[in-house]
């Protein structure tokens, strides 16, 4: 029986998706959907084992995964990544730059210049590095979705993050930069902008009750999100159902900037 108009508007059958830093968090969230979906799904994180393990459950669980480690805080890395994904699945329709980073706490001036220089590389540099490959190697003939995970952070700081804060504004910039950019292509550049998720990169935030209260206090629903109530909007962004949205930011946020 044929897919209903509905499910094919949302499907990912037989198309390639790279998602960074999806051995866990919201990465492996989106990677589990994305499955589902029917994509074959490339699994990214500096550590190999845990990508091989994240794998090994998706395709347990009847999907399509291949592992593929490296650091996209370099560009040898990202090529790497786009590479060996290319490899094994042939294809990359759909690029999520999900990894990020956050090693330093406090006001963006006080910030260490070696924190913010790998706070850039793996958060802004990196994604314009995956674009610039995936691009090259599939989607300027083929075209494509591009997702990047910003945060709410780039729209409304915090004080506790400066130099992360400034990033995720960048990141902002680079969507809308790169959807001006590759439109013509058919390849369509959005955001996600996500706010307080329980993960490990967040667990300061979530565990800390004066952090958290201050900034769930600040929302609409009063609480944090589960990482896979950031995923659906992944898959919206990624499928034809969003055809015609690009240089946009979504925030899944809770009400946090409203
Ligand atoms: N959690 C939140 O509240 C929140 C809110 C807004 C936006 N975000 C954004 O959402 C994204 C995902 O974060 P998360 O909260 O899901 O974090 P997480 O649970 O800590 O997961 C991060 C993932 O990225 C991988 N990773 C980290 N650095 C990497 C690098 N240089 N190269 C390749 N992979 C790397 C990690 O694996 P390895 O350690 O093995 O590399 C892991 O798979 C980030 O961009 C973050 O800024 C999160």
């Amino acid at each position: 029986m044929p897919p209903s108009p509905l499910a094919e508007r949302f499907s990912l059958a037989g198309r390639g998706a790279l998602i960074t830093g999806s051995s866990r968090g919201i990465g492996r969230a989106i990677a589990d959907l994305f499955a589902d979906a029917g994509a074959i799904v490339g699994i990214n994180a500096r550590h190999a084992e845990a990508c091989e393990e994240a794998a090994a459950e998706i395709n347990a669980a009847g999907g399509k995964a291949v592992a593929v480690a490296g650091h996209v805080g370099s560009a040898e890395g990202c090529e790497g990544v786009v590479r060996a994904f290319l490899e094994q699945a042939g294809r990359i329709d759909v690029l999520v730059n999900n990894a990020g980073t956050n090693p330093q706490f406090g006001p963006l001036l006080d910030a260490d210049e070696g924190a913010i220089n790998r706070i850039w590389e793996v958060n802004v540099l990196g994604p314009v590095r995956m674009t610039r490959y995936a691009v090259s190697a599939w989607m300027r003939d083929n075209g494509g979705s591009v997702i990047n995970m910003a945060s709410v952070a780039g729209i409304k700081p915090e004080a506790l993050t400066g130099a992360y804060n400034a990033s995720k504004a960048a990141l902002i910039s680079v969507t809308r930069t790169l959807s001006r950019e590759l439109g013509t292509s058919r390849i369509r550049v959005n955001a996600i902008a996500p706010g307080l998720v329980e993960t490990r990169l967040a667990k300061v935030l979530v565990e800390t009750p004066q952090i958290h209260d201050h900034i769930v206090g600040q929302t609409a629903l009063g609480r944090h999100a589960d990482p896979s109530e950031i995923a659906g909007a992944a898959l919206f962004l990624a499928s034809d159902a969003s055809s015609f949205v690009t240089g946009s930011v979504l925030t899944v946020d809770g009400g946090w900037t409203v």
